[in-house]
């Protein structure tokens, strides 16, 4: 069967660079999210430029057994993933105590259980590739707990300790694991998630993309995008918790004031 690469979040931001970079190299690709009419346009655009093909496929992370769902959808075109990049995700700023319990469990389920479950899902399928990739997007907000975003750090620690565990258990195969964490990055994310960019020092998704692709010539399992970002993560794993949770405090995501 023919072998894709899969990438889910691909109608905006950094999936949407994902997409273009994997089709600039020639990868067939599935492009996966809720607004079928962005990746149908996407779709458009890259089979004009790269000639290969493109098949958006229109799917709410929230529902049940996803990963079950897009294997299906595969079979049925008559594909078989041979990479697989997780970047749906979203995060939402404000006190844990005034989050609405719904929308906490749709964040969960999007940037935890749906990446879990599609891994789960498309793993076999990446052993069996002959040059597998799972790239899974967390982020930089994954080394360290933040309040003010609690849930979505503590789903972003989850992304990183997940694959770095992965990249362990695929030693010995020919698959490649890593885990891409990007620091603020301009997309549609902070529209989102309702968080004040007041400050706030952004990376082009195209940056955190190739930060990405030169990690995917080494052997380490994570890659933090931007040199102060990496910096910030490796000072996050080494200082006393005590000293991450004060720095954290004061770092804290500002509702904007739309949302406030
Ligand atoms: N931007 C940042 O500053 C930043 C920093 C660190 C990490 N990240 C991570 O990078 C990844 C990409 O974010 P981005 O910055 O590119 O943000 P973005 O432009 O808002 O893109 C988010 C993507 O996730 C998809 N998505 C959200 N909910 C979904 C659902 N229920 N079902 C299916 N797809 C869903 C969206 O598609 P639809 O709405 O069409 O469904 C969209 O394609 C996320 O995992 C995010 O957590 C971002």
């Amino acid at each position: 069967m023919r072998r894709v690469t899969v990438v889910t979040g691909a109608s905006s931001g950094i999936g949407e660079e994902f997409a273009r970079r994997f089709a600039s190299r020639g990868d067939d690709l599935v492009v996966v999210a809720r607004r079928v009419e962005r990746l149908e346009r996407l779709a458009a655009q890259l089979r004009e430029q790269h000639g290969v093909r493109v098949t958006p496929v229109a799917l709410d992370l929230t529902a049940p057994r996803p990963g079950r769902a897009l294997r299906h959808r595969l079979a049925q075109e008559g594909v078989v993933a041979g990479a697989l990049v997780n970047c749906a995700g979203y995060g939402r700023a404000g006190a844990f105590a005034r989050a609405d319990a719904e929308e906490t469990a749709r964040q969960i389920a999007v940037d935890v259980t749906a990446l879990t479950d599609l891994t789960k899902a498309l793993w076999p399928d990446l052993l069996d590739a002959e040059t597998g990739l799972l790239l899974n997007v967390a982020s930089l907000t994954g080394y360290a707990p933040m309040p003010g975003m609690a849930v979505y750090a503590a789903a972003k620690a989850f992304v990183v300790s997940f694959t770095e565990a992965l990249w362990v258990e695929a030693r010995g195969s020919r698959l490649r694991v890593l885990c891409l964490s990007p620091g603020p990055t301009s997309s549609e994310f902070y529209g989102t998630s309702a968080t004040s960019t007041d400050g706030v020092r952004f990376q082009t998704p195209q940056q955190v993309v190739d930060a990405a692709f030169r990690a995917l010539g080494k052997r380490r399992p994570t890659v933090v995008s931007g040199r102060t970002n990496a910096l910030a993560a490796t000072l996050m794993r080494v200082l006393p918790r005590r000293l991450v949770l004060a720095l954290t405090a004061r770092q804290a995501p500002r509702p904007s004031v739309a949302a406030a």
